[in-house]
Formats: structure tokens, C-alpha cells, sequence
């Protein structure tokens, strides 16, 4: 059967042999997380029914599927996110550099500043531009002193792409700022703790198309620094920022590849249906 309707307009596709050489390269990274039969439950429901995954360093990782497969239930066991909400149980192992995320000697809130978050309605503090992006270093103790403090504002806001509108304004709240601003000034506040991987959920969804463009924009940068997870239902954004598509389905982790070979040579007809826009 023909898949072409489903593969998004913005996709370049190589020649096949070209892919499959790229792809074996890119299976062979090194992982900088893994989860291995991770479960995860909400009181008797199970929202993920063993997932297997590997998270490859410097890359961006797309999570896409219909709405309520475990996207953002798994998303959030990468940094114990789900540890906030009661009656969530997570089973199997997820590492990070090789450690379990989940061991005892491991403390959530030293863990999220490694695995960093951004959500999907920016959210900045109730606090200046400046204090948004300050707050994470001066509760970490990573700066010494204002000049370091300065500095790390400074790069952080650089590296989201937000030094040139906010730096004249730093004392203004974020709240002040556009939605598309403000997701970046979360992006800033991520990155102002140094974090190896960022998470994102849908972070464009409440975004216009230029402030999303900026953003996808900031990603493919970002990636030379962390490694990235990005949760999306928008299947043309999952094609232009990412390099690896993990496509989920009823709490399972149908298939995971190269991007370019999930939206044009996917494996599992549930992945087809998808891409095809048959459900979803
Ligand atoms: N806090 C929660 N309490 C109970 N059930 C939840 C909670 N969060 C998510 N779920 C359920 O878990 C499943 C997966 O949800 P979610 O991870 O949010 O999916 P997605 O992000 O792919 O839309 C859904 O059935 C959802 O209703
Ligand atoms: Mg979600």
C-alpha cells in the first residue's frame, strides 16, 4: 500500500540506502537515558505496559501517538515527575548515564535539574524575567556571587534566543512577556541549571506558528548541548525537529527508528494507521 499521503510535505527523503547506512550509524549511538519494562499505573489503571527505549545523547527524540497512549506519563518517569502525583506507581528501570533514576541514594529534585522540563502552557514564576531564569542556579548554589549570577542569566537567555528582546527589561515580570516569549524564558530557566536532557510536552501547543517556528528553530540549536524529548501530536513538527520517532499506542511503544523511516517505511500497521491520519 501507498503511505505518501501520510508523509509530512516539509520531509526530504534520501535515497534508501543512504537511510538504512545512517540508521545502523544512529542505532549504534550511545544511550544517554534507557528505560527498560517501565509501567506505569494510576491506582488499579495501567497507563504504560512495558516500555522499552533507548534515548540517544545530542538528539532529539519525537513521542507521538493518539491522545492518551502514556506520552506524558512516560515523559514525566524520566525525571520522577510522576513522584508528585498520587497513587502513580512506576515499575522497571530507567537509568540515566547507566544509574537508575529510581535508586535510593538518587534525589528527585538534584535529578529534574539534570532532566529538566518544559511544559505545554509556558509557566513562568510569578517573578522578573531576570529572577525566572536566576531562581534554579541561586537554589542549586551554582553561581558565586552577582557578576557569576549575571553571567548565567545572560548565556541562559542567549542560548533560548532570548537575550535581544528581554535584555533591556530584565526587571519586567515574565508574565509580561508573549506566549512564545515566555515559553523560551521557561526554555531559559531549563537550561540556567546546566541539565544533560531537556523534556518537552507539547510546548508549542499554545503557541501562534511563528512563536512554534522559533521555538523548533531553538531546538535543532539545542541539541548540540543536550539531548532532547519532545512530546508532540503534530506530526509535521515531530518530522522537522527530530532525528529518532517513538510511536506509542495504548500504553505500549509500538516502534521506535529514525524519523525519516518511521513517517515513510513505519514497521507496524498501528504506526501506518497513524501517520495516515486513519485514527488519532
Ligand atoms: N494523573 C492521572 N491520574 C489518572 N489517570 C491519568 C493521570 N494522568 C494520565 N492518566 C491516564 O493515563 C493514560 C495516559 O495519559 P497521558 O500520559 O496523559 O497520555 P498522552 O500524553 O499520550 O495524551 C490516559 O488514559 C490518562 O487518562
Ligand atoms: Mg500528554
Amino acid at each position: 500500500m501507498s503511505i505518501k499521503s501520510g508523509i509530512p510535505g516539509q520531509l526530504k527523503l534520501r535515497p534508501r540506502a543512504d537511510r538504512q547506512t545512517d540508521r545502523a550509524a544512529a542505532a549504534a549511538l550511545p544511550a544517554k537515558m534507557t528505560a527498560r519494562g517501565v509501567k506505569v499505573f494510576y491506582g488499579a489503571k495501567q497507563a504504560l505496559k512495558g516500555i522499552d527505549l533507548d534515548i540517544q545523547e545530542n538528539r532529539v527524540l519525537a513521542l507521538i501517538g493518539p491522545s492518551g497512549c502514556g506520552k506524558s506519563t512516560f515523559l514525566r518517569c524520566l525525571n520522577r515527575m510522576n513522584d508528585t502525583i498520587e497513587g502513580c506507581r512506576v515499575e522497571g528501570r530507567i537509568a540515566l548515564d547507566g544509574e537508575d533514576v529510581y535508586g535510593k541514594a538518587v534525589d528527585a529534585v538534584q535529578l529534574r535539574a539534570r532532566v529538566g522540563m518544559v511544559f505545554q502552557k509556558p509557566n513562568p514564576f510569578p517573578k522578573s524575567i531576570y529572577d525566572n531564569v536566576a531562581y534554579g542556579p541561586r537554589i542549586h548554589g551554582l553561581a558565586s556571587g552577582r557578576d557569576e549570577l549575571d553571567e548565567v542569566v545572560q548565556t541562559s537567555l542567549k542560548r533560548a534566543g532570548l537575550w535581544a528582546e528581554v535584555k533591556d527589561r530584565l526587571r519586567e515580570p515574565g508574565t509580561s512577556l508573549s506566549g512564545g516569549q515566555q515559553q523560551r524564558l521557561c526554555i531559559a530557566r531549563a537550561i540556567a541549571v546546566s541539565p544533560e536532557v531537556i523534556l518537552m510536552d507539547e510546548p508549542c501547543s499554545a503557541l501562534d506558528p511563528i512563536a512554534t517556528a522559533h521555538i523548533e528553530e531553538l531546538i535543532d540549536e539545542l541539541r548540540a548541548n543536550y539531548t532532547i524529548v519532545i512530546v508532540t501530536h503534530n506530526m509535521q513538527q515531530a518530522a522537522r525537529v527530530s532525528q529518532r520517532t517513538a510511536f506509542f499506542h495504548l500504553g505500549e511503544m509500538v516502534e521506535c527508528d529514525d524519523t525519516e523511516e518511521i513517517f515513510t517505511n513505519p514497521r507496524d500497521e498501528r504506526t501506518q494507521g497513524y501517520i495516515t491520519g486513519r485514527y488519532g
